[in-house]
């Protein structure tokens, strides 16, 4: 069956090329701001900066602020737990930098707003690897395959793509009442410009900066973004398998069987949407920034679905709007990246499942051996695909590893699982090269 994704071309990129030397870094280090914002429009708000008109600093600021202030300046606010509502909750209470800028806890949602006890909706993603994230678009092709197969929906920051941009998406937890909830965004600059480091902010975009709220606030906005593009936090590529692809490294035996059953078009067929390869020379995000509904199980953990009639569907909402009526993309949420993977204790959009182990053979067992994932309705029979309405459990990803018969063999063995985790354990950053391989071109 041709379609979205139908090739389980192992270990290829399938929407990544493109957005690849995005030029991110290259104007980054050029010291500029505009470039800056530019090159993060690359990886997502290009639409929101034409939208805009000229970029705002170009309009009130003397000097462009440097890359390096910006960022500096970004880790400040990130870290900041007084811009806040409740005085509380920093970006990185939720994700934390020395959990891959994830959550440090095993939680499924975490809890924000204005008393700080507001359960949130969905898991809290990693930031990391997003640089070259492309803006979100229903149409996505292979630019490496030939055939030109549309691939569908990818793209756009969120679980369901919903924010085009950075830019956009740092102003959303800062004024979501189930996150920062802040009133307004006079509210927040009210708050930097009582911070320890308003005078940063004053000597990076000017000393009358506080005086217009509104360039305030997207100046806070402009220097979160920057962080977010600061390459030694959020894309170091210092993980073991980073190490392997640079030759300074050897995996494992366990390690590189779980490298083959990855990729094995014929068990995991992982790299179908989490392409492990390096391409044009750039290494691997473990994600092709696509969609696809694994329908996986309803978590009763999260406190909105105490309500039978709630349902997170991801791209047909309700948390994004634009998409409603798209009933064939209910379900579908977007592919994460692996990287780092193997610290996270609460796994799927819904943080469902909490052990990586558990996560793989959910893709092993889901079809085979589906009393282990569902509950059973009164009448016995199992309830697959249970945290979705019935009519959109058909838009469920059929394809290898799943679509075999309950009672089947599955598509991995329990060594492929074992071998699988391990692997994953190499997309872990921070690994020591050992100092006989390191090569002087390493960083
Ligand atoms: C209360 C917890 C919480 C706080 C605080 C929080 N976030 Fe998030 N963040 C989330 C959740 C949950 C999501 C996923 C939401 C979704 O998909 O609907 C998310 C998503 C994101 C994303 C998109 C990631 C992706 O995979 O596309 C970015 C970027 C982000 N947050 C940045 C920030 C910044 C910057 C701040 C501070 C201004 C912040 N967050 C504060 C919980 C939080
Ligand atoms: C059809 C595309 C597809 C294939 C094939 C696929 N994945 Fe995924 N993967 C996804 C999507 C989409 C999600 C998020 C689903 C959700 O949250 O509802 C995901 C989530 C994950 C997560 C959770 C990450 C996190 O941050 O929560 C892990 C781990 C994972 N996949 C590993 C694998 C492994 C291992 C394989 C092969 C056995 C695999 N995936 C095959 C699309 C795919």
């Amino acid at each position: 069956m041709p379609g979205p994704r139908a090739t389980a071309a192992a270990g290829s990129t399938s929407r990544l090329g493109r957005w690849i030397g995005a030029g991110v870094l290259i104007a980054l280090m050029a010291g500029s701001a505009r470039d800056a914002h530019a090159a993060a429009g690359a990886g997502g708000s290009a639409a929101g900066a034409a939208a805009s008109g000229p970029p705002f600093y170009a309009s009130f600021l003397k000097k462009p602020p440097t890359a390096a202030a910006l960022t500096a300046l970004g880790r400040e606010l990130f870290l900041d737990p007084a811009l806040s509502a409740s005085g509380r909750l920093a970006c990185a209470s939720c994700h934390d930098p020395a959990h891959a800028f994830g959550p440090a806890n095993a939680r499924a949602v975490q809890r924000g707003g204005a008393d700080g006890r507001q359960p949130g909706l969905r898991a809290v993603p990693s930031l990391m690897y997003q640089q070259n994230l492309p803006p979100f678009t229903e149409h996505s092709f292979d630019d490496e395959g030939d055939d030109g197969t549309d691939q569908g929906p990818a793209g756009g920051r969120m679980w369901d793509g919903r924010a085009q941009s950075a830019h956009d998406q740092a102003r959303a937890p800062l004024l979501s009442v189930f996150e920062m909830a802040n009133a307004s965004e006079g509210a927040v600059v009210a708050k930097v410009e009582r911070a320890a480091y308003a005078a940063q902010f004053r000597s990076t975009f000017g000393a009358r900066i506080f005086e217009e709220r509104a360039l305030a606030f997207k100046a806070v906005l402009l220097a979160l973004e920057s962080f977010e593009q600061s390459a030694p936090d959020f894309y170091p590529y210092s993980s073991k398998y980073d190490a392997y692809l640079r030759h300074e490294a050897t995996l494992s035996e366990a390690e590189r069987r779980g490298l083959e059953a990855f990729n094995d078009p014929a068990r995991g067929n992982c790299a179908r949407c989490h392409p492990s390869a390096m391409r044009e020379g750039a290494f691997p995000q473990f994600t092709d920034f696509g969609f696809a509904a694994l329908g996986v199980p309803r978590n009763a953990a999260i406190p909105a679905n105490a309500d039978a009639r709630h349902h997170d569907l991801g791209l047909c909402g309700p948390l994004r709007m634009d998409l409603r009526a798209r009933t064939e993309y209910c379900g579908m949420f977007r592919a994460p990246t692996l990287r780092n993977a193997a610290r996270k204790r609460a796994f799927f959009h819904n943080g469902v499942l909490h052990r990586l182990e558990d996560v793989v053979r959910f893709y092993a067992e889901r079809d085979t051996a589906p009393q282990k994932w569902y509950p059973r309705a009164p009448d016995g029979a199992i309830e697959k695909f249970d945290d979705l309405p019935a009519a959109y459990r058909g838009n469920v990803d059929e394809l290898p590893p799943f679509g075999r018969r309950a009672g089947e063999a599955p598509a991995l063995s329990e060594a492929d699982i074992r071998d699988i985790v391990a692997f994953l354990n190499t997309l872990t950053d921070g690994y020591r090269v050992p100092a006989a391989r390191a090569s002087p071109l390493s960083r």
